[in-house]
């Protein structure tokens, strides 16, 4: 099944009130390759401006608590993010699995939190360079979506982003058919735990997607859009992975 394309930008802990000024460009990118869904997920602090500077724009976050309010110091609800104008919540990012020792059982409930408000839950897996090098790549990403996939969530709901680990910030991605293996292992995987509604369940990659490479990754089966992070930080280089989406959707 061929599924609308979705470029999703990941700032991390980067960007500031005057990085916003990239949304303009990037909007009107969106505007233009109406066939491609587009959102950028900046930091907490710049949601709701990001929202009011560019309001057709579809704005995400990077995370959300599995709870909907409560004495937890620190940590975000997807209530607020629905309050400040988040569509869409990144959850068990890699980074996130390793600084905050984040389980599947808590991506998992991050993803129900997100699902429950409304938002699309963007459900991040990915293996080790030691895990692809002793050749359990697949069995240790089809383990994280045993742990992390909400079974009730369908396509409107749920995104799952595979970003190999290794390949994140690095400059390296993997093969055309590693790519191809995994992705095809993912949808396998989706519809034995979703049934039919895993079919529609668009799977991005993500990991060093950058203008020159998005056409090629963008084009293998089962790529259903990407999920990128340094490129995503100026038009000048997220828009022309808009467009290498839309030229493959
Ligand atoms: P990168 O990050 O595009 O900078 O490799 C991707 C991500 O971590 O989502």
């Amino acid at each position: 099944m061929v599924l609308r394309k979705l470029v999703a930008g990941n700032w991390k802990m980067n960007g500031s009130l005057a990085a916003l000024g990239e949304l303009a460009a990037i909007r009107e990118a969106a505007d233009r390759n109406a066939s491609v869904d587009v959102a950028i997920c900046p930091p907490f602090t710049l949601i709701a401006a990001a929202v009011a500077s560019q309001p057709g724009l579809t704005i995400g976050a990077q995370d959300c608590h599995a709870d909907d309010k409560g004495a937890h110091t620190g940590c975000i609800s997807a209530v607020m993010l629905r309050e400040a104008g988040a569509k869409m919540v990144i959850v068990g990012h890699s980074e996130r699995r390793a600084d905050q020792h984040e389980t599947d059982a808590e991506v998992h409930a991050k993803a129900e939190a997100a699902i429950r408000n409304g938002q699309i839950a963007i459900v991040c897996v990915g293996e080790t360079e030691a895990e692809r090098d002793a050749g359990r790549a697949v069995a240790i990403v089809e383990g994280q979506l045993d742990g992390s996939i909400p079974r009730a969530a369908d396509g409107a709901q749920l995104v799952v982003a595979y970003e190999p680990v290794w390949a994140i910030g690095t400059g390296r991605t993997p093969s055309v058919a590693d790519v191809a293996e995994m992705h095809a292992a993912i949808r396998t995987k989706l519809v034995s735990l979703l049934g039919s509604a895993g079919t529609g369940v668009r799977i991005l990659y993500g990991g060093s997607v950058k203008p020159d490479n998005a056409r090629e990754l963008l084009s293998v089966a089962d790529v259903d859009g990407a999920l990128v992070g340094g490129a995503s930080l100026t038009a000048a280089q997220f828009v022309p992975i808009i467009e290498g989406a839309a030229a493959c959707a």
